[in-house]
């Protein structure tokens, strides 16, 4: 099969077209009636991994969900001692989310593979195709956890966590049909030495790409981020007949909190501070709240910007906590260092942006990925794809054009026919 680079062999590749109709398909499992919500090991996603394994069987590939849910499909090389090249992105969305969040860089590769596989054109590596099962954290607060077994540094303890119902992930495992043993987890631990690369392919999820009017880009650090949970203490109490000099309100308290981290947030261009998550556990109109939740995720492009907001930010809570006579606990969630790509993988992943007739364009990742922590075990790059609607993600108003799919796939397919280890 010739590829040669011009738009028209992209549309000819049709992977674009085919890509949007499987994420189509995707969105129609969901724990919601009502948006795209995709919790890790629920029932919706257990009826995805079955679509994408399904898909990536058709593509000719070996597949196998593995002990923490993953879908791991390989293309086999004809090389009996031939290593993986390693690739994928995650299908668990965050609450009311996109349809390509992760999917894409799943459904994209599978795409190229099937035309492979319909051309009978074997690689010198096996492929690995990653659907990995849970990067987003919505359900147990534990953001990377699929990507953390394949290095071997999945924290036993996250089988203890619950979800907002008490189900905790080891019965979620079992309920899902897992081992839900640490030994088929330890397992999953990939071998460095049998690994070439991987290469992630994801929406840029913001507006930089659209702004310039690049369909691509390569990603050249991914930021890292600390996330927090706080729990604000004050006194509950009668909203009518407690003076407001006397009250110690910790929905208030809290939402001088949220304030603070904005402002601290906003004071240098890479850093991002965002209280996603508030909530007063038991709350009611006439009740002065005595407790208050909220998350805190403070990100950067590189680690000490981070960790100098993080460390204002708390001693600023603090101050506002002792002011208002309310406590503060703050749980640390997460915590993961800036990630920056592998140049050679990035010089190979522009080589073939030239070929494909697209002009290399570098650019920082705001968003974590899986890529972040793949890149703890081999050399990490990742190709960005423009997002339409102002380039919003979280968010159902997602979207991607399937020309912008085509030119990636084209792109995907000469960085496979060219890879050199
Ligand atoms: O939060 C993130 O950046 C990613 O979507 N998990
Ligand atoms: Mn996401
Ligand atoms: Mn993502």
């Amino acid at each position: 099969m010739t590829v040669s680079p011009t738009a028209s062999s992209a549309s000819a590749l049709g992977v674009g077209a085919q890509v949007l109709n499987w994420a189509d398909q995707l969105a129609g499992h969901s724990d919601h009636p009502a948006g795209l919500t995709v919790g890790y090991l629920t029932r919706a996603h257990q009826t995805t991994a079955a679509e994408i394994a399904g898909w990536m069987i058709e593509a000719g590939m070996q597949v196998d969900i593995d002990a923490v849910g993953n879908v791991v499909g390989r293309y086999v090389s004809p090389d009996p001692a031939a290593r993986s090249l390693l690739t994928g992105s995650h299908f668990d969305t965050v609450k009311n989310g996109g349809k390509y969040d992760g999917r894409l860089g799943i459904l994209l590769p599978i795409a190229i593979v099937s035309r492979l596989h319909e051309h009978q054109i074997k690689l010198p590596f096996h492929l690995d195709v990653i659907a990995f099962a849970e990067e987003e954290g919505v359900r147990y607060r534990t953001s990377f956890l699929a990507s953390n077994a394949l290095l071997g540094s999945f924290d036993m303890n996250w089988l203890k966590a619950a979800d907002e119902d008490g189900v905790t992930m080891r019965d979620a495992m079992r309920a899902a049909g897992l081992p839900a043993t640490e030994a088929s987890i330890r397992d999953l631990q990939r071998d460095a030495t049998q690994t070439l690369g991987y290469l992630e392919i994801h929406i840029e999820q913001g507006p930089v790409l659209l702004e310039r009017g690049l369909p691509l880009g390569i990603v050249t650090s991914i930021a890292g981020g600390v996330r927090m949970m706080a729990v604000v203490d004050g006194v509950a109490g009668h909203a009518g007949t407690t003076p407001m000099a006397m009250r110690r309100d910790a929905l208030a308290a809290a939402a001088e909190m949220a304030l603070a981290v904005e402002s601290r947030c906003a004071q240098a261009p890479s850093l991002v501070g965002t209280v996603g998550i508030l909530s007063v556990p038991q709350g009611a109109s006439n009740v002065i709240p005595g407790r208050c939740r909220f998350s805190l995720d403070i990100r950067a492009a590189d680690d000490a910007t981070r960790d100098e907001a993080v460390d204002d930010v708390i001693r600023v809570c603090n101050a506002i906590a002792r002011r208002r006579g309310v406590t503060l606990a703050l749980e640390p969630t997460m915590r993961v260092p800036c990630a920056p790509c592998a140049p050679p993988l990035m010089a190979q992943l522009a080589a073939s942006l030239e070929r494909t007739g697209v002009t290399p364009f570098q650019l920082p990742s705001g968003a974590g990925h899986d890529a972040m922590m793949m890149a703890r075990l081999t050399p990490a790059a990742m190709l960005f794809v423009r997002c339409g609607n102002g380039g919003i993600s979280h968010n159902p108003l997602e979207t991607v054009a399937a020309e912008d799919v085509d030119l990636a796939g084209l792109v995907f397919l000469d960085f496979l026919r060219n890879f050199r280890p």
